[in-house]
């Protein structure tokens, strides 16, 4: 397998944070290259190297600029998507703190690609660190000329902004990250109007993910056919994968789109001890669960559908064979109840009742009804909520009731409670008393 380091080619180049170094690498030549192809040659390159959003849905990156109106005398606004809260997902903040400046050059090109004067990163608020070696970065290239007024006495005018979340993991969808960039509470917006025509201060907007901007400006350096000669026909390019978990050595493996987990692993030093992989997330804890009978599933957007799941992130969260399935679940069903916004009843009311019957089944206090309640409820909440959190919540509860039966059936048979050796039966929350 062929392992093309193109995003994270210089990410061990210690000082690559500085312009200087930035530089003397090559940095910023995809901005006079952009300049002299003008806007629309650049949408159509784009367009044409069949770039797919690496936010998660994977949607075509050129037409998505194609659908920000031309002339209609509006301003326009590119806002980079670095929420980055997605349970399993570790590779923008990386990018973002080894590598600011190639964000900043895919930014200059996007938003003279789509005549946007104003651009914004929105970073998720945890990442202090990255904000702060983004926002320097940010000021060397207005002294060296990049941003502001006639950039490299192009005509083309760009101020950008690194503005900090405060830490919700649904201010990264995208209609929300607007609310809350706006200064509102982020809650997800009613679509259509879509953010292409009625996007930041009903504008037209493109939204795109770090890791989607960062890769423009090598498409322009480098042409169509390279991008294409990676990956697969539909999803071409090389991809950054966050493996995590039980795994020998976990982080960021740039490969080409449609590498499988089996050949990752092997990049990775394999699962930890030598263990048997039990499950895995193809793309963030969001995306139904796979097994070690999809080793060999290309890690494309169409190779995962095909496999039941969602590429998403490309978060590969690795679970041995040590891993009880029931309290996992639990545990992410948790992460999704607390971070639901409240806007709309299935969601705020049904994720705390899944995690209620998670957390009896965990207790030993199931019932064999739970399975049925819990898969009904799912049913309710897929497809009927106001966005695509909810749909992200019964993932995990989905996925699991169907590749590990067993485990859940057993779970939802009450067990004889054996009291801790202070009595206190495993779960209880008076275990806690003590604690105070
Ligand atoms: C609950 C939720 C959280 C999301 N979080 C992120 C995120 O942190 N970063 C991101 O780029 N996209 C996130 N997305 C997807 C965005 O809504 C949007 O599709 C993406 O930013 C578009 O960029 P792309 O076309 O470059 O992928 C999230 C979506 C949902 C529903
Ligand atoms: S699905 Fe959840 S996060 Fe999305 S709008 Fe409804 S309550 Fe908010």
């Amino acid at each position: 397998m062929p392992v093309t380091p193109v995003l994270t080619a210089h990410w061990k180049v210690p000082g690559i944070w500085t312009l200087e170094t930035y530089a003397e690498h090559g940095g910023y030549s995809s901005v006079q290259a952009a300049f002299d192809l003008g806007p629309d040659a650049v949408i159509k390159m784009v367009k044409d190297s069949g770039l797919r959003g690496r936010g998660g849905a994977g949607f075509p990156t050129g037409m998505k600029w194609s659908f920000i109106p031309q002339g209609d005398g509006k301003p326009h606004y590119l806002v980079v998507n670095a929420d980055e809260g997605e349970p399993g997902t570790c590779k923008d903040a990386p990018l973002m703190m080894t590598d600011p400046h190639s964000l900043i050059e895919g930014i200059i090109v996007a938003s003279f690609a789509v005549r946007a004067n104003h651009a914004f990163v929105y970073v998720r608020g945890e990442l202090v660190h990255a904000a702060r070696r983004l926002r320097n970065a940010v000021a060397e290239a207005y002294r060296a000329g990049y941003l502001g007024t006639n950039i490299l006495g192009s005509g083309f005018n760009l101020d950008l902004v690194i503005h900090s979340g405060a830490g919700a993991y649904i201010c990264g969808e995208e209609t929300a990250l607007l609310d809350s960039l706006e200064g509102r509470r982020g809650q997800p917006r009613l679509r259509p109007p879509f953010p292409a025509t009625h996007g930041l201060y009903n504008s037209p907007t493109v939204i795109n993910n770090v890791e989607t901007i960062a890769s423009v400006p090598f498409i322009v350096n480098n042409g169509v056919e390279w991008f294409r000669s990676m990956g697969t026909e539909k999803s071409p390019g090389p991809k950054i994968y966050s493996l995590s978990g039980h795994v020998t050595r976990p982080g960021q493996y740039e490969a080409p789109m449609g590498t499988t987990l089996r050949e990752l692993l092997e990049l990775a030093g394999g699962v930890r001890g030598g263990r048997a992989l039990k499950a895995w997330t193809p793309g963030g804890s969001s995306t139904p669960m796979l097994t070690a009978e999809h080793l060999d599933v290309p890690l494309d957007f169409d190779g995962v559908a095909a496999a039941g799941s969602l590429l998403g992130t490309a978060a590969l969260m690795i679970m041995d064979d040590t891993v009880d399935m029931v309290p996992i679940v639990r545990r992410l069903t948790q992460f999704y109840a607390h971070e639901s916004c409240g806007k709309c009843t299935p969601c705020r009311e049904g994720t705390p009742w899944l995690v209620q019957i998670l957390s009896r089944m965990e207790r030993g206090q199931g019932d064999p009804r739970d399975i049925d309640t819990l898969t009904d409820a799912c049913d309710n909440i897929f497809g009927r909520a106001f966005c695509a959190l909810a749909d992200g919540a019964v993932s995990p509860i989905v996925s699991g009731i169907k590749h590990f039966p067993e485990e859940f059936a057993a779970a939802a048979k009450p067990r004889q409670q054996a009291p801790s050796s202070n009595g206190v039966a495993p779960g209880s929350t008076s275990a806690l008393a003590g604690a105070h």
